[in-house]
């Protein structure tokens, strides 16, 4: 039976990248025989334009029917002014709650081709391969009461709130421990019990465990500088049953929108993830990782990894080259 793949470009750069990721998924469904049909439709501001909301309940209806869903990025400035409840984010915040997709995993990498584009020396980041599990349903993203209000003395004030109960925290750890223990065993937590009382919970239950919502969100864009741009850091969403979601861990970048410029690394490697987590199929994931490694061996690179010596390309020429080199392995 062929397995539903539903694709969201969204806003920004999205569109472009994921059209680059969508030439390799399509290679990829044909040389592994992968049975794959895929469709489109609109998250985040361009489906606030088409629906009038970032999230259409028929989407939602859509990506729910999917065995996997591939998304680009949201949001962009001329959307800031409209109702936050109608914001792009607010679209990619639902899905992810409404398909319960809480594990969260960031894999950050370092290829070696791309040493002398990380914020560390090559020598203290050679080898660096790191996985962050970050909470995605859960903590201040969503939880409530939040309120903006002005107060009798006219100043104005914010607030926001940041819950977990144990279950969620337990669901978590087990895939922070799970992972770790495919790994090399290490697991590290991301907390501030010393001040936190969320954060003191998630310490009485485990001795180790993962990161929240927010601190999983910060730490992942720190952890791309080490790998060179945060345009080569993919991502998967899991639900419970493997059901997944796979997007860069990068934004909208509405100022280099539409300019043909942006990384699709990050897009084509989390289609290797949605091959490898939701379909099982670790050969035509692990050739797609092959074919971009080829591509950086070769010397081609996007402008946020570009360095002296090495060949400046556009998001579809990378693209192009992926599939090329997909295509010859
Ligand atoms: C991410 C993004 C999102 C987040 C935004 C767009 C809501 O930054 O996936 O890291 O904060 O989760
Ligand atoms: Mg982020």
């Amino acid at each position: 039976m062929s397995k539903q793949i539903l694709i969201l470009p969204g806003d920004g750069i999205g569109p472009e990248i994921v059209a680059e990721a969508v030439k390799v998924l399509q290679l990829a469904n044909e040389k592994f025989d992968l049975g794959l049909e895929l469709s489109f439709d609109q998250l985040g501001g361009a489906a606030y334009e088409q629906y009038g909301v970032p999230l259409a309940d028929e989407t939602l209806a859509r990506a729910r029917a999917a065995d996997a869903i591939l998304l680009g990025a949201v949001g962009g400035p001329q959307w800031d002014a409209i109702d936050p409840a109608l914001r792009p984010e607010r679209g990619l915040l639902k899905i992810r709650s409404q398909l319960g997709l809480f594990a969260n995993l960031r894999p950050a990498i370092l290829y070696p081709q791309l040493a002398d584009a990380s914020s560390l020396k090559p020598e203290v980041v050679a080898g660096l391969d790191i996985l962050i599990v970050r909470e995605l349903t859960g903590g201040i993203y969503f939880g409530s009461p939040r309120e903006s209000r002005v107060l009798e003395n006219g100043e104005r004030m914010a607030f926001d709130t940041l819950p977990y109960s144990e279950s969620e925290i337990r669901r978590i750890a087990r895939v922070g421990f799970d992972m770790a223990r495919v790994r090399g065993s290490k697991l590290c937590s991301v907390d501030k019990a010393n001040v936190l009382a969320s954060s003191q919970l998630w310490r009485k239950q485990f001795d180790v465990m993962v990161t929240d919502n927010m601190f999983g969100d910060i730490l992942s864009d720190e952890a791309s500088m080490l790998t060179g741009s945060i345009g080569m850091l993919p991502s998967a969403s899991l639900d419970a049953d493997n059901k997944g979601m796979y997007e860069p861990c990068h934004g909208s970048a509405p100022d280099i929108a539409g300019q043909g410029i942006a990384n699709p690394l990050a897009t084509i490697l989390s289609v290797s993830m949605m091959l490898r987590y939701s379909f099982s199929q670790s050969q035509a994931a692990a050739a797609i990782e092959q074919a971009v490694s080829k591509v950086l061996d070769q010397g081609l690179r996007t402008g946020d990894i570009h360095c002296v010596g090495t060949t400046k390309v556009g998001t579809a020429a990378m693209g192009d080259a992926v599939v090329e080199a997909l295509r010859s392995l």
